[in-house]
């Protein structure tokens, strides 16, 4: 792992995340951007003094001779380094598992999505939102039909963290977040609406034709938005409208997509994971719950628990790290991967997040291009 030291917050998740299923053993670091901090933390976590780094050079150089090398390398840094990173560890010949977004601009995104395909190597994006289960089954059976011909996609990504100016305050997070050179162009578009747009994208297989969108910034002295309004029209004709906010009291995660086809609806909601909420053309509304007998085989290999004993977001979460050793195992063993390590979040899903970031920014900076103003009446 590179980054997710003291104090950090996604690296403890991969942590967790990746132990759930036993694929994975963490056996090396450089967990942070001091280079004797993250040398203590490798220490504490129980790793070998040989294997924590101090820095992801010396990562690179340390196991790249080794015989037990490291098979792949988790990246939970601030967004402005994980194209440098990840070139690095791509160059030197490891498999790489990303955080979103992809990169902080969209030359790097180009560039390191090139990079991954010619090389062969892997890279994995963790689209968090992809791991749920009935994320999935909504996709399947979207694409069986069940609701017809998608219509209308709604998906928000609220949150409330930084509701005030806490990057002024010491929140480490909020800080580079806060800032363009580390973050990015897009404020809360960048970190979370670049989920909001995977999870509808992913569940719907449409593709983006073209967007128009609003960009605000609530709090005072903030460089970047805080909260995005983005209307957007895909290929045939669907309409969707994404929401993301930084700043929406009351809202901890409150990740939710609907969408509406001619037959039928699907609805599902983060802090509600285990069930997607399905109504056809009759309006009896049904809850599809996870772990039932007759769901599709992709929901069933990412769920573990009988229904009513719920599953959540560290499982979502060791879905992804389950879906990315199978694709990795896959391609050692010339076969094709079983269905856990398909669908699963790659490079060209992390690029096309960082271009949907670069084209909201572009037409909000555009000044209201595509608005029209009613006249007064
Ligand atoms: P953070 O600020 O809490 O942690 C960053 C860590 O990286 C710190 O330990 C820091 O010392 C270390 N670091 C920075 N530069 C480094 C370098 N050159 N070498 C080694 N370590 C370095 O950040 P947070 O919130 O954990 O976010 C990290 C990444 O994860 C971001 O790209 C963010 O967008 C993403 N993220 C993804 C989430 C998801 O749901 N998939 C949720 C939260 C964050």
């Amino acid at each position: 792992m590179v980054g997710g030291g003291q104090g950090a917050y996604i690296g403890n998740i991969h942590r967790l995340a990746s132990r759930l299923d036993g694929h994975w053993t963490l056996v090396a670091g450089a967990f942070d951007v001091d280079p004797d901090r993250g040398r203590e933390f490798a220490l504490n976590e129980g790793l070998d003094p040989a294997r924590s780094y101090g820095t992801y050079q010396d990562l690179i150089a340390g196991e790249r001779g080794r015989e037990d090398r490291v098979d792949a390398v988790a990246i939970c840094t601030p967004n402005f380094t994980h194209y440098p990173i990840a070139k690095a560890l791509i160059e030197a010949g490891f498999d790489v598992i990303c955080e979103k977004p992809l990169t902080a601009t969209i030359e790097d995104a180009i560039a390191l999505e090139a990079l991954s395909r010619q090389s062969g190597r892997f890279v994995g994006v963790t689209y968090t939102y992809s791991g749920y289960p009935m994320v999935h089954e909504a996709r399947v059976r979207i694409a069986r039909g069940e609701i017809g011909d998608v219509r209308t996609v709604q998906v928000e990504y609220p949150l409330e963290w930084m509701a005030t100016a806490i990057e002024q305050k010491g929140n480490i997070q909020a800080a580079w977040r806060t800032d363009p050179k580390k973050n990015g162009r897009g404020g809360s578009i960048g970190d979370i609406g670049t989920h909001a747009y995977h999870l509808a994208g992913f569940v719907t297989g449409l593709t983006l034709e073209t967007l128009t969108a609003d960009l605000a910034t609530f709090v005072p002295g903030r460089a970047l938005d805080d909260n995005a309004h983005v209307m957007m029209r895909y290929e045939g004709g669907a309409r969707g409208l994404l929401w993301s906010s930084q700043v929406a009291l009351g809202n901890s995660n409150g990740v939710r997509l609907r969408v509406f086809g001619s037959t039928g609806s699907f609805q599902w909601f983060q802090e509600q994971p285990n069930e997607l909420i399905y109504t056809p053309l009759d309006g009896r509304v049904q809850t599809i719950k996870r772990g039932a007998d007759d769901l599709s085989e992709d929901a069933k290999v990412r769920s573990r628990t009988p229904p009513g004993h719920p599953e959540g977001y560290l499982e979502a979460f060791a879905n992804l790290y389950c879906g990315f050793a199978e694709a990795i195992r896959a391609r050692l063993d010339e076969r094709e991967p079983t269905s856990i390590g398909r669908n699963i979040p790659l490079t060209y899903d992390g690029l096309k997040g960082v271009a949907f970031v670069e084209a909201v920014v572009d037409s909000a900076e555009g000044g209201n291009a595509g608005w029209v103003t009613p006249i007064a009446v």
